[in-house]
């Protein structure tokens, strides 16, 4: 791991109604209390960022939505704006995952202007990338990144590319239990810094980079001690606090060692 603050992020996707979000949070927080030296978020479904919010205020753990749209107002059956959940205090959002691309139409053109509207909104925004298996079985791997990570920073200036952060998702490893080798996982990573490099060079050492894809409590800490690799995006093991609670641990003793 690398001298950024370590960011582990937990997303729940469309589990846990506002009764089991709040058992979760009662279980995490004391848990993580002093992880002071890694950044924790949830990123919970649209109807536990209220309740998600008031429980974490004055703990670690920010809040973050799992979608937006780009828009702030207007006839989007559905939706939700960047102004929505700055209200609620949400702390952020996560933009371009790869459910979002496959099952809801999401595109690399409307994500620009989704990682726009969010940091204008003042909203931290997590940008997921990564390729199918058969890219990579095709040897596309880095022209599929390249392509997501110029269109997905294309509007930003190089002030704004500081302060997000891309998560690496390899679309194979997602939910599958098969994750990346810590070779592959590094490459990628790296290469997305190399990416961010060409874009804004004064970016490249700040802007986080995290792996996702099936981290769980036995892999975490030979994954988060990759050179690179600044953290987790964590889906499937975030829904346990035991399980969460252990790969924020794993990032703690990186982040002492
Ligand atoms: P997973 O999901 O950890 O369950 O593989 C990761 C993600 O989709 O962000």
């Amino acid at each position: 791991m690398s001298s950024r603050t370590p960011f582990i992020a937990g997303n729940w996707k469309m589990h846990k109604t506002v009764a089991e979000a709040e058992q979760f949070i009662a279980g995490l927080l004391p848990r993580v209390y002093s992880a002071d030296a890694v950044d924790v978020a949830i990123c919970v479904p649209f109807t536990a960022l209220q309740a998600m919010v008031d429980s974490t205020r004055g703990s670690r753990v920010e809040v973050f939505a799992q979608t937006m749209h780009e828009a702030a107002k207007g006839a989007f059956t559905g939706e939700v704006s960047a102004p929505m959940l700055s209200e609620l205090d949400v702390h952020g959002v996560v933009l371009g995952h790869s459910e979002r691309r496959q099952y809801f139409g999401e595109t690399d053109k409307a994500l620009a202007q989704k990682v726009l509207v969010a940091l204008d909104a003042g909203l931290k925004p997590i940008l997921c990338v990564g390729e199918t298996e058969d890219e990579r079985e095709r040897g596309d791997t880095e022209r599929k990144l390249r392509h997501q990570v110029q269109e997905g920073l294309e509007r930003l200036s190089p002030e704004q590319i500081t302060e997000i952060t891309i998560a690496y998702e390899p679309i194979w490893a997602i939910g599958t239990g098969k994750v990346a080798t810590p070779e592959q996982a590094q490459d990628a990573v790296a290469f997305v810094r190399a990416l961010i490099k060409d874009k804004a060079p004064e970016a490249a050492p700040v802007a986080r980079v995290l792996y996702g894809g099936s981290v769980s409590p036995d892999n975490a800490a030979e994954l988060l001690a990759l050179p690179d690799v600044d953290g987790a995006l964590v889906g499937g093991a975030s829904l346990d606090p035991e399980s969460f609670g252990k790969i924020v641990d794993a990032a703690v003793h990186i982040a002492a060692s």
